[in-house]
């Protein structure tokens, strides 16, 4: 059985813009998150508290959340990598924190610059010091299924990851097709393994959809009763530290499939689309998600 209501996670204004090329000024970041949060999402991920010689994008993540007019129905979230990113998420302004790690060796010493044990350390004090503040904290693990550098991730390397990090205290974890090769047997699979030792309420899964298989992926993860999955508006982003790796899943695309099988999200398709057309058009370019696409706009 399918379930009733799913819950997305809007993570365009992070994970689509932080390999953006054009330098999108502070006042269109904000004027586009205001018009997502208007439109039923119960949560965006605003920006990234990173590195800013790292992810040049996202360096103005400070002001944007300073600028945003909040919607007391969303929860707004942002990248947390360690504690001087905390410190200027608590001080912009965030009701959760998302801290993240790769579940292959290589990923993460590409991605943070630490081994996956020197990282541990690092996470366990923002997740308790978040914890302390009174935010949410989600635990985002990377390459849960291939890696761009080691290939193909064996679930026992995902599991010690999750245990970790819900040890560490997160609330619940976001499982990254970071590359977004997996296939529905690979997602079966993994689930598998997870749903035997975690409820599915701490599950959220995060599929980029670089060669299409999102869509087949999200099906097969709503069969196990999973109704939590992140999306980018337009299908935009990709990561910069998996080489060739698209946008994640479009948030048009998912409402597409959901609304159509009569899964409630409580989000305004119109809205969505308002929202894709303005960012297009900040971008000046054409955004990959296919329902954006037929909509002939
Ligand atoms: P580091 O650069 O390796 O080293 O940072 P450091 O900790 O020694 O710091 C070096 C310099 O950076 C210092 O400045 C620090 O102050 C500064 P300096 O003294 O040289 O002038 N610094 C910071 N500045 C601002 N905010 C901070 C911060 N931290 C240090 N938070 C770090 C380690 C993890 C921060 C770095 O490697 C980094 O920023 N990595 C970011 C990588 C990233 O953002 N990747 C993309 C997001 S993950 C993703 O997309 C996957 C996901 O979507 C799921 C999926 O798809 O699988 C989540
Ligand atoms: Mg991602």
């Amino acid at each position: 059985k399918l379930p009733d209501f799913v819950e997305l996670k809007e993570v365009g204004p992070r994970d689509g813009l932080q390999n953006e090329q054009k330098w999108l000024p502070t006042e269109d970041k904000v004027e586009w998150i205001n018009m997502l949060s208007d439109s039923g999402l119960g949560e965006i991920e605003y920006s990234s508290f990173v590195n800013p010689k790292w992810i040049p994008a996202l360096s103005d993540a400070r002001a944007v959340g300073k600028q945003l007019k909040r919607n007391p129905n969303v929860r707004y979230s942002a990248l947390v990598p360690n504690m001087k990113g905390l410190e200027f998420a608590l001080e912009a302004g965030i009701d959760g924190a998302s801290v993240f790690m790769s579940a292959s060796e290589t990923h993460n010493l590409n991605n943070i610059n630490k081994s996956i044990q020197n990282t541990y350390p690092v996470l366990k004090s923002v997740i308790e010091e978040a914890k302390r503040a009174g935010k949410k904290v989600t635990g985002y693990v990377s390459t849960v299924f291939d890696c761009p550098y080691e290939g193909k991730i064996a679930p026992n390397k995902v599991l010690s990851v999750c245990e970790k990090l819900l040890e560490f205290g997160v609330d619940d974890l976001s499982l990254g097709d970071t590359i977004g090769s997996a296939v529905p047997s690979q997602v079966e699979k993994l689930l598998d393994e997870l749903l035997t030792r975690y409820p599915r309420e701490k599950i959220i899964l995060h599929f980029h959809d670089t060669r299409g298989m999102a869509i087949a992926n999200i099906m097969t993860s709503m069969q196990y009763g999973i109704n939590r999955f992140d999306s980018s508006i337009g299908g935009l982003g990709g990561c910069p530290y998996a080489p060739g790796a698209a946008g994640n899943v479009a948030t048009n695309d998912i409402l597409y499939l959901l609304h159509g099988l009569g899964i409630k999200t409580g989000i305004n398709d119109k809205k969505i689309q308002e929202a894709s057309l303005f960012i297009q058009n900040k971008l000046g370019k054409v955004l990959p998600s296919r329902s954006l696409l037929a909509s002939g706009q």
